[in-house]
């Protein structure tokens, strides 16, 4: 919890409205953080943590990842709110298409693409001033083991994945992870992989969303680690 002596984390994390997002909020708001919850339907959102009773500054902000104006008046109210931000975490995230390769075209790779990749550089961009104001900022990137190329290329689990938008749009999240991390030298930027997850993203397959969420909120609270990493719940993992 915050005390007179320490002022309190201002977090903004995307895709808030359910699944990791939501837990992530909830966790970190329990820690004495004041989090903006994105989500492109904040008055449900609202509705749902009055209903939940859930504790803590947690407060809805309208944001869809893949609209300029969208992404952009979030960052005025929060500008003319707190003015600062310690953490931004780019969460909200599409599974798309799991289609055969055969059938997976151009359009099936822009819908993900939009969302997964141009999302998170859109709200980075926006938001960098508003971080680089912050107390020990940090970036985190939620990622995903099936764009770790090393996995993909020697882990049996995922043999038959290939060729799907996905774990294309994740790969290329952990290069802008790197890329991220050596640009911005007061930032650490942190790749975090929260393992299958029992979401709807998933359809219910996987650990429980407490678990997912363990390593968003770590590297959100982590301000000493080392930036360009690329993390999982167990620690540093392959790229
Ligand atoms: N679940 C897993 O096993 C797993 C594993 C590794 C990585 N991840 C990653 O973890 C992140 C969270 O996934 P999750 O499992 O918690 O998924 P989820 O329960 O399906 O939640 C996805 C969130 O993203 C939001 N979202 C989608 N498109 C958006 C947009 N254009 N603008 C703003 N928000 C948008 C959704 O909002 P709406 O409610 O408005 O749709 C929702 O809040 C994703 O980046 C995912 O790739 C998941």
């Amino acid at each position: 919890m915050s005390t007179p002596d320490t002022p309190t984390t201002i977090v903004l994390i995307t895709g808030a409205s359910r699944g990791m997002g939501a837990r992530t909020a909830a966790e970190l708001a329990a820690t004495g953080a004041t989090v903006f919850a994105g989500a492109r339907r904040p008055e449900e959102l609202t509705a749902r943590l009055r209903e939940a009773g859930t504790a803590g500054d947690i407060r809805p902000i309208a944001l869809d990842v893949t609209k300029d104006a969208s992404v952009a008046a979030a960052a005025a109210h929060i500008q003319g709110s707190v003015g600062a931000l310690d953490v931004l975490i780019n969460n909200a995230g599409v599974p798309g298409t799991w289609a055969p390769a055969a059938d997976v075209g151009p359009d099936d790779f822009s819908q993900v693409l939009a969302t997964n990749v141009l999302g998170p550089v859109r709200v980075t961009q926006v938001f960098l001033p508003l971080l680089r104001r912050g107390t020990h900022p940090r970036l985190v990137m939620v990622s995903s083991g099936m764009g770790s190329l090393t996995s993909q290329s020697t882990d049996a689990v995922y043999a038959d994945i290939a060729h799907r938008p996905y774990p294309a749009s994740k790969a290329a999240m952990n290069m802008l992870t790197v890329q991220y991390a050596k640009a911005l030298p007061g930032i650490v930027v942190t790749a975090v992989d929260p393992g299958l997850t029992a979401t709807e993203f998933t359809g219910g397959a996987g650990h429980s969303i407490a678990q997912g969420a363990e390593v968003i909120v770590s590297a959100a609270l982590d301000t000493a680690g080392a930036s360009g990493c690329f993390m999982d719940r167990h620690g540093i993992t392959a790229w």
